[in-house]
């Protein structure tokens, strides 16, 4: 009897003969044969949605991946899943990342299939597939969809979604009219695909191709270039395989290749979200990564890629100077080369062959001239993140990196989007502006709130230190430190900050300081209540079952069984 392709995942009647008669004869209905029918079957997650911008060529996209799987002679059969579009949903994606992961993991189970190629781009997607893919267990071929191609403010290039929020400063500051932000927000997002600078889409596509998961090259090829299409028909026969050679995801996604990603992930003065979505893919392979593991490579690995938010390019300058390809080679000795790829080949054995450096453009640059000597993100810890914090030093006022200033303490969002521009807020720019209840439980989901907008009655000033337990979109800058673990919302000492407290950032200290003695914190303490959290639905699982975002922010059901209850 077949054991293979449509015959996995046999539905249960008690019979499995029957089973696989049964599930031939629905299948056939759909004009398969049954020459078809006994193929291996590739799996193709579409995340085409029409509530997300992104994924818009995703049709496309899965039927070249059906060509390609024809051609290597298997079986492609399409099904959809969750589709996050960052910008279409409340509170923010991150709260459903999770919700994805479940049910591509739970798709992939019970469905019958032997490999899979799972679509995605959007922030949230890419992390979500490869959580789930890893806990399904198949071999599993990464697709982005591709960034999007920059557009036009008049002269101006621009690119979501650095320039949507630098535009939008400057109208808050009464720099740009009524008519002039309508132009820009027409001009914003000119094509299909993902944002088109170092986001975290852009920045999740590189570290999964470092880390082996896709193609080489495939993750800054955009949307709207043949060359795309071609990499999503390559997919489809490397799925196939995969099959044969049964490279599963645990045995690419190693220690080493996480190492790995982490260094391309500072190299590319890429986002910190990745951190929190790295920490939860490994925590779903039973890999301990830690923000120790990123401090490592801090200081180590030079940023070499200059796209915004920390730098001047896009992402189609970054695919038209070559890529990760180029990045890679030029890390090559910072590299563990002996980590597999879905390609069948080491990372070394693919970066092997005649290599020069392309010297006619400046988006990478070489490791002779590194745009800065030492990573992009960097974690800080101290009393008020005992787990740890993350800055992103290559987006920050480097005269702020090194800061005491005062409490500024916004309650929780709501009371920020109240007081943040009244007339009557006390506060400075050399003041330290504080959001609390805005973490994993918090908000809930984690959004995407820690770049807190500077207060109009600042006027001029276009950097101010600000923390909270809130993420970053990875198209911000400024200086702004993030994911403060213990968030408040479960007690961390984050909740207890008061207006006029005083706090110390010292990034060459690598420290986060709230300056108040013991007997008052334990006063204010004793007077703490945890904010209520909802009552039913997702929500509630979510705010029952979400850890830290040390911990990736993943579900403790959901994490390996070998990692325990840290
Ligand atoms: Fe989809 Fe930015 S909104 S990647």
């Amino acid at each position: 009897m077949q054991n293979h392709g449509i015959a996995n995942a046999l539905t249960e009647y008690g019979d499995r003969q029957f089973s696989l008669y049964m599930r031939r004869a629905f299948a056939q209905s759909m004009g398969l044969s049954r020459e078809a029918l006994e193929k291996p079957v590739v799996g193709i997650i579409n995340t085409f949605s029409d509530l997300n911008n992104c994924h818009r060529d995703v049709p496309r996209l899965v039927e070249a991946v059906k060509r390609g799987v024809w051609q290597a002679g298997g079986l492609p059969l399409e099904f959809p899943t969750i589709s996050l579009g960052e910008l279409f949903l409340n509170p923010s994606s991150m709260m459903f990342r999770n919700l994805m992961a479940m049910d591509v993991e739970a798709m992939i189970k019970a469905q019958p299939m032997d490999a899979v190629v799972g679509i995605g781009g959007c922030d949230k997607t890419m992390p979500a597939m490869l959580m789930g893919a890893a806990s399904a267990g198949l071999p599993t071929v990464a697709l982005v969809t591709g960034p999007m191609l920059s557009g036009a403010v008049g002269a101006e290039r621009v690119g979501a979604c650095t320039d949507c929020r630098r535009y939008w400063g400057m109208y808050r500051r009464g720099e740009v009219t009524d008519e002039g932000i309508d132009k820009v927000e027409a001009n914003l997002v000119p094509t299909s695909g993902t944002c088109g600078v170092m986001g975290t889409a852009s920045t999740i596509a590189c570290v999964l191709e470092a880390m082996g998961t896709m193609l080489p090259g495939g993750a800054a090829v955009p949307q709207v270039m043949a060359e795309r299409y071609r990499i999503a028909e390559e997919s489809g026969k490397l799925a196939v395989a995969a099959i044969g050679s049964k490279l599963t995801l645990d045995r690419i996604l190693t220690k080493k290749a996480f190492e790995n990603g982490l260094r391309v992930l500072q190299a590319v003065g890429g986002s910190t979200n990745v951190v929190v979505h790295l920490m939860a893919i490994a925590g779903r392979l039973g890999i301990r990564l830690t923000l120790d593991d990123l401090e490592r490579v801090s200081e180590t690995t030079p940023v070499l890629v200059d796209l915004k938010p920390s730098g001047q390019g896009y992402m189609d300058d970054f695919f038209r100077s070559g890529g990760l390809p180029v990045v890679l080679r030029e890390l090559k000795d910072l590299l563990h080369l002996d980590v597999m790829t879905i390609t069948g080949q080491t990372l070394g054995q693919w970066l092997e062959g005649p290599y020069e450096f392309p010297g006619w453009q400046t988006i990478i640059r070489p490791r002779k001239s590194p745009l800065q000597a030492v990573g992009g993100l960097v974690v800080v810890k101290g009393n008020l993140a005992p787990h740890g914090a993350i800055v992103k030093r290559a987006a920050a006022d480097p005269r702020l990196l090194n800061h005491t200033g005062r409490a500024v303490v916004f309650k929780n969002l709501q009371d920020m989007a109240e007081r943040v521009d009244s007339p009557d807020l006390d506060i400075t720019a050399d003041d330290v502006m504080v959001l609390q209840n805005a973490g994993p439980k918090g908000a809930p989901g984690m959004p995407e709130a820690g770049c807190l907008p500077i207060p109009k009655k600042l006027k001029g000033v276009k950097d101010i230190v600000r923390i909270s337990d809130a993420r970053m979109s990875g198209t911000a800058f400024g200086t702004v430190v993030l994911h403060i673990t213990p968030e408040a919302a479960v007690g961390g000492l984050l909740a207890l900050v008061r207006d006029g407290d005083r706090i110390t950032l010292s990034v060459d200290k690598r420290e986060l300081t709230l300056h108040v003695d013991e007997a008052e914190l334990a006063k204010r303490r004793a007077a703490w209540k945890a904010p209520k959290g909802p009552e039913r639905g997702y929500e509630w699982l979510y705010h029952q079952h979400v850890q830290q975002a040390h911990l990736g922010a993943d579900f403790d059901f959901l994490r390996h069984a070998g990692m325990g209850g840290e």
